[in-house]
């Protein structure tokens, strides 16, 4: 199959392009724009595999994805190209308006007229809101987002169910709920936490550190993400999620356990605006439509992941003294959002 994967220089879509390149003989188109979270070097290696193919571009610039789409005879497209990050979300809005929302549409519209016979929008439970102690979401459950990052997720999804219902496209929602692994950008809980530990820096848990998040490990996303695209019923959403709820400062315990630094690091700083206090997702129908399960416990998981930040320094230290460096001392900085005290 010819496969576009967007956003494939991220997180996500680089631990996705090297599981379809390694596991499956599809050809793979990355359109990515190398945005601050997009980096080549999550690539390394794979330049020259003949069913590998890089172009820089915007998933919104429809000449461009009509183009790519036609070259490369693309059977199926899965969106992963985004804006990711809360904390951003609070400061530039409309960027996430732009790239989640606008950009998909261009994708849905190209993909449409190409007639690609899947489309797999990648989103997330936070399109569900906030839950209480109990509880969880299920596919059905309202869609009540708080942050603009998760609006602009659910506004996406929504786009992508009209361009189903109307234009028959055959679209596909997987929403899965917090990825950790080798590659997530530094700026996220637990690369974050790991490298600061690591470089001896305080490690900034908002609020009480009592917010609960349901973490899987990123090749567990992927192998639920390539079910769906492969068996999953056109017009359905599924939900993803490995029932492995974690308050936050537990998770930081923990990583400072690994790292073997101590817990002295930890500085708890004012809350995120808007904090969702808990998500927790109900998998059921995935495993029971497709079969799938996770195959990473979180022991396992997390101890890889805190062994290929300490083993690849070099590859989180370049990013950190780019460009980021500003956004840190912004956030986390004297006089920053989390920094005030
Ligand atoms: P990321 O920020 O690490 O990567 C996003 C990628 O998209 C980057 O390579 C960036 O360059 C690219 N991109 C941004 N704007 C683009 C545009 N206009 N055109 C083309 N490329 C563009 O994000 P991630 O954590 O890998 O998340 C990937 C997807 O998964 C997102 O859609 C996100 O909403 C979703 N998701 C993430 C998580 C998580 O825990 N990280 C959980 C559920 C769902
Ligand atoms: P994050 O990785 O930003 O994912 P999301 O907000 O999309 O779930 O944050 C995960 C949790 O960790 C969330 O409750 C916010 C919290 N957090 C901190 O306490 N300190 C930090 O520096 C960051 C980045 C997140």
């Amino acid at each position: 199959m010819n496969i576009l994967v967007t956003g494939g220089a991220g997180f996500i879509g680089a631990n996705h392009v090297r599981w379809l390149l390694g596991r499956t003989e599809d050809r793979v188109i990355n359109l990515d724009l190398l945005t601050y979270a997009g980096n080549l070097e999550n690539l390394a290696g794979f330049e020259d595999n003949p069913r590998y193919r890089f172009v820089h571009g915007d998933i919104g610039d429809a000449a461009l994805v009509a183009r790519v789409l036609a070259e490369e005879r693309i059977e199926a497209v899965i969106n992963f190209a985004a804006e990711s990050h809360v904390d951003r979300s609070l400061d530039a809005p409309r960027l996430f308006i732009e790239t989640n929302v606008l950009g998909t549409q261009t994708l849905l519209a190209a993909a449409s007229a190409a007639r690609v016979a899947r489309f797999l929008q990648v989103s997330t439970d936070e399109v569900y809101g906030s839950l209480g102690a109990t509880g969880t979401f299920a596919e059905e459950s309202p869609l009540a987002p708080n942050s603009p990052y998760a609006a602009s997720k659910a506004a996406a999804d929504l786009v992508c169910r009209a361009y189903g219902h109307t234009f028959g496209l055959p679209v596909l929602i997987t929403r899965c709920s917090n990825n950790y692994g080798p590659f997530q950008f530094p700026e996220k809980l637990i690369p974050l936490m790991i490298a600061n530990a690591l470089e001896g820096k305080p490690l900034p848990v908002y609020g009480d550190g009592l917010h609960v998040r349901d973490w899987l490990f990123v090749e567990d996303h992927c192998t639920a993400i390539d079910a769906v695209l492969r068996r999953g019923r056109p017009g359905q959403t599924y939900n993803i999620g490995g029932g492995n709820e974690w308050p936050n400062i537990e998770i930081v315990r923990l990583l400072l356990r690994l790292l073997d630094r101590p817990e002295s690091l930890i500085t708890f700083v004012p809350d995120r605006p808007g904090h969702d206090r808990r998500y927790a997702i109900d998998a059921a129908k995935i495993r029971r439509e497709l079969g799938w399960a996770p195959a990473h416990d979180f022991a396992q998981g997390v101890s890889a992941t805190v062994d290929w930040y300490r083993d690849n320094r070099s590859w989180w230290e370049r990013i950190r003294s780019g460009a980021y460096r500003a956004y840190y001392e912004r956030m986390y900085g004297a006089g920053g959002r989390y920094g005030g005290r």
